[in-house]
């Protein structure tokens, strides 16, 4: 059994604490946030009792019986709480984005090594659905050799983040950073779990909304020796908007993924359904309807912690490996603003 200690009950959290309720040898045994209000909501909601109930992280290390700590608070509270897990030799699972830079990142990757404690990072959109199908197609060369790939993301979003409006996340509204370090982080993993490391990006971004500090939209082109792709992503474009926006601002991400090989093309459409496309020109139907069902994602990432801790298996997103995920978001960033090449 694995004695699960939570920091951080905002927004994202019940989607780890539902995934540790479902995984068998797991069990949450501490919960914190400097909230006290959040804190209780969220415990009495999911009925974690009191006594496992802390406001303090200090005082929760020190007095709970927990083996693993799982951090679910914003990246510049990651390195503080990253320090004090591994001085108390907790095991880690650390949410994107994992650092504000890539010496921050390096530094908590060297912190846990050192402390000979487990750090992973909770990269949950490669196991999302679509994304897992997609994969498995590729192991099993289903498009053949890979010429083009295009994936394509799109919400009409932050031009709706008008200041009257509750948004479930409202400190998107002033990340300097906002779509290339919030969502890049999962879109560039996936990526690199589906396609392998690029050798070559260049990127252009945009801030389309006035009531956002960060860019909203942008496209990333991606080379590789003998294949080639882009990214392009928007929470300002209104192309796959199939009926009317209802009054509350929520999220309403569609991902589409066109995968061209010399045998055959993937496409996921946006509704879900995915699709394989042969040389004939006949259409078969892999799936219906796929789903970004985000629950399901973090059973599977967290299952996947989990059995990685019973059988010392390498995590597929450790601290070391999303350096290469943080490393692409950077360049990202850098390209764009100096209208730069990044060689790898
Ligand atoms: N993987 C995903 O799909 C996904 C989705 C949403 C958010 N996230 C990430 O999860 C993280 C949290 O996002 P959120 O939307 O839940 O944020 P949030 O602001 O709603 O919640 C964060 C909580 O952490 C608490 N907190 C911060 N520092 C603390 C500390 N030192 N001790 C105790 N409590 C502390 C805050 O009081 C707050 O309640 C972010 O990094 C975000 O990018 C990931």
């Amino acid at each position: 059994m694995w004695n699960i200690g939570i920091v951080g009950t905002g927004y994202w959290s019940e989607k780890h604490i539902k995934a540790w309720q479902h995984i068998e040898d797991t069990t949450i045994t501490a919960i914190c946030d400097k909230n006290t209000a959040l804190l209780n909501d969220k415990s009495d909601q999911y009925n974690i009792r009191e006594a496992y109930r802390y406001s303090d992280v200090v005082t929760m290390l020190e007095q709970a019986d927990i083996d693993v700590m799982d951090i679910i608070t914003p990246p510049e509270t990651h390195l503080e709480l990253v320090k004090l897990a591994a001085a108390a030799g907790k095991h880690i699972m650390c949410q994107k984005p994992f650092a504000r830079s890539i010496a921050e990142a390096e530094e908590m990757v060297q912190i846990a090594e050192q402390a000979g404690v487990r750090l992973m990072v909770t990269e949950n959109w490669r196991w999302l659905e679509p994304f897992q199908i997609i994969k498995n197609l590729l192991l099993e060369h289903a498009v053949g050799k890979l010429n083009t790939i295009r994936y394509i993301h799109t919400d009409f979003y932050s031009p709706r983040f008008t200041p009257d409006q509750e948004l479930p996340q409202p400190f998107f509204r002033d990340m300097p950073q906002l779509l290339f370090y919030e969502m890049g982080v999962h879109w560039l993993d996936t990526w690199r779990f589906l396609f392998g490391e690029p050798t070559r990006l260049y990127a252009e971004t945009r801030k389309v909304s006035p009531y956002t500090v960060g860019e909203d939209s942008g496209m990333i082109l991606i080379g590789y020796e003998d294949y080639m792709g882009l990214m392009d992503m928007s929470w300002a474009t209104r192309r796959e908007l199939q009926e009317p926006l209802g009054e509350q601002v929520l999220p309403n991400h569609k991902e589409q993924l066109i995968i061209e090989g010399d045998k055959a093309t993937i496409k996921l459409y946006h509704t879900g359904r995915l699709t394989i496309i042969d040389n004939a020109g006949v259409e078969t139907v892999i799936a219906d309807q796929t789903e970004l069902n985000y629950e399901d994602s973090h059973r599977k990432l967290q299952g996947h912690f989990i059995d990685c801790l019973n059988t010392g298996a390498e995590f597929q997103t450790s601290g070391l490996d999303n350096l290469k995920t943080l490393r692409l978001v950077f360049d990202t960033y850098d390209s764009a603003a100096n209208h730069k090449v990044q060689l790898y």
